[in-house]
């Protein structure tokens, strides 16, 4: 009695489960009904159900076992590309200076690359500050930004705040404030840039040019990967 209200059951079962296509797209196709369990139902009803319903696990077993070994495969790649956005983390930002005192970087007789000392962040370890050079460690679109801040020391003074952001040499944008009106002045640029790995991105100060710093971080450069793109 038991055994046939089971097999009701799993009858039930796989009749609602095969509107949702349990035996799923790469279905080995055990097929409906074996032409050999047929016969066997023609003559003993007790096999047949037996049969039947081994028939049914088996597939059962290898949908759930198909189930499995797929999602593994999805957790597999999931995890490679979240390794590779960890591994592609890059972001840099760095000030002129920290020390308390203000200072001025320039004005020099020829173009110098300004060494940003105080580091925020540095991560993926793409800047130096001792060369105030950012090597891309990774192809992609980078955001980028400059902030450059002078202070002429008393009205009427020149002021120059003025640098330029250079890739692999070439000049790329500037922020410039040159005049004798201010004693102080500040300028910013922000933009997005296609960037390749091992490209040089580093600030230049151009000739004349001074920039002038404490621990308020007036002076700031800033780069960190929007997307990779390889
Ligand atoms: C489950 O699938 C794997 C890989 O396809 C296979 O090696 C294994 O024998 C299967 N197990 C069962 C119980 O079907
Ligand atoms: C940095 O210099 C400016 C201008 O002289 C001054 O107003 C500011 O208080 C200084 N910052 C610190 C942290 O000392």
């Amino acid at each position: 009695m038991r055994a046939i209200l089971f097999l009701c059951l799993l009858e039930a079962a796989f009749i609602h489960a095969n509107d949702y296509s349990w035996r799923g797209p790469a279905s080995t196709g055990t097929g409906p009904v074996d032409p050999s369990t047929e016969n066997v139902c023609l003559t003993d009803q007790a096999s047949c159900g037996c049969c039947l319903m081994q028939q049914q696990i088996h597939r059962m077993k290898e949908f759930f076992n198909m189930s499995l070994n797929e999602l593994e495969k999805e957790l597999v790649k999931t995890k490679t590309a979240l390794n590779n956005v960890r591994a592609s983390r890059s972001a840099f930002s760095v000030a002129l200076t920290n020390q308390e005192k203000l200072n001025c970087f320039g004005p020099f007789r020829d173009d110098r690359l300004i060494p940003y000392s105080h580091i925020f962040i540095n991560l993926g370890g793409g800047y130096n500050a001792v060369t105030g050079i950012f090597t891309v460690p990774r192809s992609g679109v980078y955001s980028l930004a400059l902030t450059v801040y002078s202070d002429a020391g008393s009205p009427g003074n020149t002021l120059a705040a003025c640098a330029s952001l250079l890739v692999n040499g070439q000049l790329v944008a500037g922020p410039r404030e040159r005049n004798m009106q201010d004693q102080e002045d500040s300028a910013s640029i922000v933009f997005a840039l296609h960037l390749k790995a091992g490209d040089k991105v580093a600030v230049n100060l151009p000739i004349g040019c001074f920039l002038c710093d404490n621990s308020s971080h007036y002076n700031t450069f800033t780069g960190f990967l929007l997307y990779a793109t390889d």
